[in-house]
Parts: C-alpha cells; structure tokens; sequence
C-alpha cells in the first residue's frame, strides 16, 4: 500500500469545516493506504498559544480524532513533536527553499494579518516544516482542504530540488480533496468557515444541542448562505429529503426556517455517537497518551531509516 501522511493543528477542537473538508477522509482512506496522521503541535507553535493551550489541545484533538473514526489499529497517529526527524529535515530542506516562494503563501499573509505583532520567522517557513512531516515519511497522497494547496505545491516543488541537486530519492506527492474542499462560514457565507472568525462562524464536533440550534438558528440565509446550509445538509441528512429542498430553493419556495430545523436534526443525531466517544476518551486520558506514543515509536522507526538515507545523499553521515 502507498503511503499517506497529513497532519492538522492544535489550535481548538475539529470543527465541520476541518471535518468534512479534511478529516472525514482521513477516515475513509484508512483502507487504501498506509496512513500517518499528525497533531502537528510544533506548527501550532507559530500562531499565538500558551503553553497549558498547547498541552490541552494537543490531547483534546487526538481525542476528537479518535472519536470521529481514526483506528490506531490501522493508521499511526502521533504527534508531531514526540518524532526526531522532522525538525531536522525542516532544516535541510531549509536551504533549497527560496524565501520568494515563501513569501508568496496566501497562509503567511492571512496569519501575518491576523497577528500584526508576532509575525515570527516560524511562521514564514511553517511551509517547509510541512514539506519535511510528508517528505520524512516518503508520503504520496495527502488528504487537505482547498487551502492547504498551495502549501503542497511547495512540498512538491522542494522535492523536486532535493531530487535534481542530490538524487531522485522522494516521490512525487498527490494532495487528495475531499468532495467538500471548502465548507462556508455560518456568518459569513463568502468565507471559508474558520475558527479565526469566531464561534458564531463554526460548529465544533463538541457543541451541545442548544449551541447548535443557536449557531444554525442564526447562521446568514443569503443565496451563497443557503447554498451552504444546503450542502451541509446533503452530507449529514437525507438524500431524498435533500433534492425536495433544493428543488424548493430554486422554486423559490423553501422556508430557510425548515432546512435550518432539519439541519439542526441532523447535526445532533450525527455528532451523538461522536460525542460519546469524546467523552470515554476525556475520561480515559492515559489510554489517549498511549496511542500517541506508541503512535510515535511507529512513525519513529520509518522516520529513522528514511533520515540516514537523506543525510548520507546530502553529505551530512
Ligand atoms: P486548520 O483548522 O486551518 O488547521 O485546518 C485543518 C484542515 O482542515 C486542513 O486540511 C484544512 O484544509 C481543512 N479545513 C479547514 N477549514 C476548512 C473549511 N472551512 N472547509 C474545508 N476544509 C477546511
Ligand atoms: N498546514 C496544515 C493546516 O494548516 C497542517 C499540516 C501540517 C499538514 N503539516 C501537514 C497538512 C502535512 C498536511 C500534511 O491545516
């Protein structure tokens, strides 16, 4: 089987956008492919977190993605930092990376934006450290959302550097989008739902009943708005029930009163299981640790072996 490696941040819990954009293929793909799967915590680094916020995520997401279907029985998860490699390899890819591609990254703009007085030097090469987490592994397939792209196209374009000054060693990558690339904000339907645009924005796989009623209840029903609202309820809700409602909507006959009362329907018998899950992990913690680790000593093992080929072609060993 091929090799699959992705990676998100812990930045919060996983919201729908997160979900059906990346994780939820995450999930599906676990049968295709050799999958690794990352709490990539030394990228969250570079954004504004505490030390505590950093710890509680960390292990609040890998519970997330346990609960949402990532068996450790068939894919590794770990994170990030428990691995030596990838920060190594960050380094030497470092220096084949021209810092006009990097300037370039819409994510380094939008993040240099969104924090104005800690725009640090991580977060202008959190694209090569990305490279290093799927080229450390050999990855081929890489499940993102639309925005994460232009980051693999970097990845791609890093390999192809280290292959044409050393040897052909890394393989040519393939990002994978979900059917649902780009799930829109609740508030604000011309934005990608997000969390930097705040709770009324998102709905987290945590949310209770009542936060979701009130998060559907007042989400924007502008055309693109419904559109959204429509496509959110194609993946969790029925499908018959689905084109009846579309159907209404280009009749110009559908109550946004109903769609967002089915919805709401949908959303809380789906997150119910889910939501289960979450809480025997958060009431096992150490169970959660223990994937993690010995998530860590698998990847650490191919990490290994793939590091000392790559520094004997470079020279370093
Ligand atoms: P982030 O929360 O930005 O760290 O993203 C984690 C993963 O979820 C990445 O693969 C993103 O591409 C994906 N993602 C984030 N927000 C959305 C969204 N609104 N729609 C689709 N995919 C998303
Ligand atoms: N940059 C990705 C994001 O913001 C997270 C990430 C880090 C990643 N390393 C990765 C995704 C490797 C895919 C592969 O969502």
């Amino acid at each position: 089987m091929k090799t699959l490696f992705s990676g998100i941040q812990p930045t919060g819990n996983l919201h729908l956008g997160n979900y059906l954009g990346a994780v939820k293929n995450w999930v599906d793909l676990q049968n295709k492919y050799s999958c690794i799967y990352s709490v990539v915590d030394l990228h969250a680094l570079t954004g504004n977190i505490t030390a505590k916020e950093l710890k509680d995520n960390t292990l609040s997401l890998a519970i997330d993605l346990l609960a949402v279907g990532i068996n450790p029985k068939k894919s590794i998860l770990f994170r990030q930092s428990d691995v030596v490699g990838h920060t190594e390899l960050a380094w030497i890819f470092g220096t084949l990376t021209p810092i006009a591609e990097l300037n370039r990254m819409t994510q380094f703009k939008d993040k240099s934006e969104e924090q104005k007085n800690n725009i640090n030097s991580g977060l202008l090469t959190y694209p090569v450290l990305q490279a290093a987490d799927i080229l450390l592994y050999k990855a081929e397939a890489v499940p993102i959302g639309e925005d994460q792209l232009q980051h693999l196209e970097l990845t791609r374009v890093i390999a192809r550097k280290f292959n044409n000054k050393y040897k052909t060693y890394f393989p040519t990558i393939n990002p994978t989008l979900s059917p649902i690339p780009r799930v829109m904000s609740l508030n604000a339907s011309n934005k990608k739902m997000s969390k930097s645009l705040g709770e009324p924005s998102y709905i987290t796989l945590r949310d209770n009943k009542a936060t979701i009623t009130k998060k559907i209840k007042k989400a924007v029903a502008d055309e693109a708005g419904v559109h959204n609202l429509l496509d959110l309820y194609y993946y969790f809700g029925d499908a018959k029930k689905h084109s009846t409602m579309k159907a209404d909507f280009e009749a110009n006959k559908l109550m946004n009163s109903k769609l967002k009362e089915e919805l709401t329907k949908e959303l809380i018998k789906f997150l119910k299981p889910i939501q289960t899950k979450i809480k025997h992990y958060e009431a096992h913690p150490k169970e959660v640790e223990k994937i993690l680790a010995n998530g860590a000593k698998q990847a650490q093992k191919i990490a290994d072996k793939n590091l000392k080929e790559i520094k004997k072609l470079v020279g370093l060993i």
